[in-house]
């Protein structure tokens, strides 16, 4: 039989395709854990910086204003400018950091050597300064992990598509367009030296193209915004998708998030006016994508409403009260 025969070219085309597609697939297998645990880090690592970042003011920081040519900059941005910054600024970067994470935590960060390590130590269940825990929607508890659906494994992306698990959201509730929420969704406790320094929120809604998913973070006093940041969307680069831009992120801070107890950020069309009186619930819109906008505006609003952490944060905000007037009254 000719070698040019069309037998062997199949032979040949099919042993070539079966060879390629068991090391694609033995790959694939293979690398699973791996990318899980990259996706698992890359999360982590969203939520450590809507809530862990300096602010630098140009006129009283101008070094480091001037050194990293920004005014907010992330503790990851923070340890890694650590040694290669000029002598003289070291210590005000070691005095940022410390001031986000408290003094303990800071010098154990500083000898930490790569950002894997850096985001394992701050979420170190025994000592790490962010901590994980469970909530469920409905009644504003705290659940324990062994009350979750699959325990360990409860995961409330997937519960929220899940028909034995999710909870319908009513249409005239349904301001973030998802349709199905999960139960019970993590919720995550930045602590400075053992006490409540920010609260990060997982968010998610629809914008244009996509849903988003995103985190935000909220003030002890659980009602000024510390941070907003999506790290998973598919809406258009240099339209909805400047979400994702730090100037515009950046306004967040400091925002005034309920009114007379009710969810109240307004992300309006064009520029905010200091002036306006209610420019601390209002947010600049996004140019030619305003439907993104409204998406985020009632995204968060949701989330913080009586359909998402409502009832959570509603309870934390009256035991951190109730904290408080112990405290007065032991000290008095
Ligand atoms: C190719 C293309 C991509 C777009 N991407 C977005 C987007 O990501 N987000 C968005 O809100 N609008 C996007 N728009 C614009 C919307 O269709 C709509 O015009 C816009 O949201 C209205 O906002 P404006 O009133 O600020 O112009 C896109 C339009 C085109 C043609």
């Amino acid at each position: 039989m000719s070698r040019d025969s069309i037998g062997n070219i199949l032979r040949v085309s099919i042993l070539l395709c079966l060879v390629c597609a068991i090391g694609v697939s033995v790959a694939a297998v293979g690398l699973k854990d791996r990318q899980e645990e990259n996706k698992r880090l890359d999360q982590q690592k969203n939520i450590a910086m809507t809530a862990l970042f300096a602010e630098f003011n140009e006129q009283d920081d101008a070094d480091l204003y001037g050194h990293f040519e920004s005014g907010q900059v992330s503790l990851f941005e923070l340890l890694k400018a650590r040694d290669e910054a000029p002598e003289n600024l070291r210590p005000q970067i070691d005095a940022a950091v410390e001031d986000l994470v408290g003094a303990q935590a800071a010098k154990k960060l500083a000898s930490l050597k790569n950002e894997r390590e850096i985001i394992q130590a701050l979420f170190n269940p025994a000592d790490g300064v962010i901590k994980k825990q469970f909530v469920d929607l409905e009644t504003g508890d705290v659940v324990p992990v062994s009350q979750l659906p699959k325990g360990e494994g409860y995961d409330a992306r997937a519960a929220a598509g899940d028909a034995k698990l999710q909870v319908k959201i009513p249409a005239e509730r349904n301001i973030a367009g998802i349709g199905t929420r999960a139960p019970y969704y993590a919720v995550y406790r930045v602590e400075k030296d053992g006490e409540l320094a920010s609260l990060v929120l997982p968010i998610v809604g629809k914008g244009l193209w996509s849903t988003m998913y995103g985190f935000l973070a909220l003030d002890p006093d659980l009602t000024t915004v510390r941070g907003i940041n999506y790290y998973e969307h598919g809406e258009t680069p240099g339209l909805g998708g400047e979400v994702d831009n730090p100037i515009w992120k950046r306004q967040w801070r400091g925002k005034v998030a309920f009114e007379d107890g009710e969810p109240a950020i307004d992300v309006i069309k064009g520029s905010v006016n200091p002036s306006d009186p209610n420019a601390q619930h209002k947010i600049d819109g996004l140019a030619g994508a305003t439907i993104t906008a409204v998406g985020v505006e009632n995204t968060v609003n949701y989330w913080l409403g009586e359909n998402g952490f409502g009832e959570y944060l509603k309870k934390q905000r009256d035991q951190r009260q109730a904290g408080r007037s112990r405290e007065s009254r032991v000290g008095s």
